[in-house]
């Protein structure tokens, strides 16, 4: 099931945004609206300046995923990732993404999601050649292209990650999904589809409505996904 939603033209509701006070509340908003992938954003202080939250808050939503056939999909903004990797396995993650700027053992920390039988991912900040792609390539699920420098939500897209994800799209195999997170919305998500990406990462403009749930079907039509 995973690699299937991954393949997907869908827009992935992030929870950076959300109200934490009523977390459960929200994600089933935008899990009664169709998502079914929820981007969870993990954030450790050093890699990117704030701290957000752990496997804690992955396991606390395992089971509402699971109910809606739905996949959790970690990204980690942290140093040294592959020390942490078992620790979201273990918590329910269905998916993990790593910064290829994060760690020197990129395609260990890849193994360590793939033998944990999780989507295995890899993501490049905006400043990143895509080329850091290139020896992990046949091994990821997802390639991640950071459309914002990551840290916060609600920060404006840049526009060059649109010619980026082109040549993210064909550096990576078919069977890969790729992904653009930060500065996605109504309006600039026909322009990421339109780069073959398929996975659009959407956190301020989905929580950050007054109804998450009507804003996220609003970019899931913007973006003609499913
Ligand atoms: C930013 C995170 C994003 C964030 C995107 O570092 O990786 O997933 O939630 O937020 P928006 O959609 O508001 O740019
Ligand atoms: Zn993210």
């Amino acid at each position: 099931m995973t690699s299937e939603l991954l393949r997907d033209l869908r827009v992935e509701p992030s929870i950076l945004s959300a109200d934490f006070a009523r977390l459960g509340d929200q994600v089933q908003e935008v899990l009664d609206a169709g998502a079914r992938i929820i981007h969870v954003d993990v954030m450790d202080g050093h890699f990117v300046p704030p701290i957000t939250i752990g496997p804690l808050v992955v396991s606390a939503l395992r089971e509402q995923a699971e109910r809606a056939g739905a996949l959790l999909d970690v990204h980690l903004m942290i140093e040294r990732p592959e020390r942490h990797i078992a620790d979201f396995l273990k918590a329910g993650a269905d998916s993990i993404t790593v910064h290829a700027e994060a760690t020197p053992h990129l395609a260990y920390a890849v193994n360590i999601v793939r033998e944990g039988g999780a989507g295995a991912g890899v993501a490049i900040n905006p400043g990143t050649p895509v080329d850091a792609f290139a020896e992990v390539a046949d091994d990821i699920d997802l390639a991640l292209c950071m459309s914002v420098n990551p840290g916060w939500g609600g920060q404006a897209f840049i526009g060059r990650s649109l010619e980026k994800l082109v040549r993210v799209r064909a550096i990576v195999p078919a069977h890969a999904a790729v992904q653009v997170d930060g500065g996605v919305d109504l309006h600039t998500a026909p322009a990421c589809r339109a780069t073959g990406a398929n996975l659009f990462v959407a956190g301020s403009a989905v929580f950050g409505a007054p109804d998450p749930a009507q804003a996220y079907r609003a970019i899931v039509e913007a973006a003609g996904a499913v």
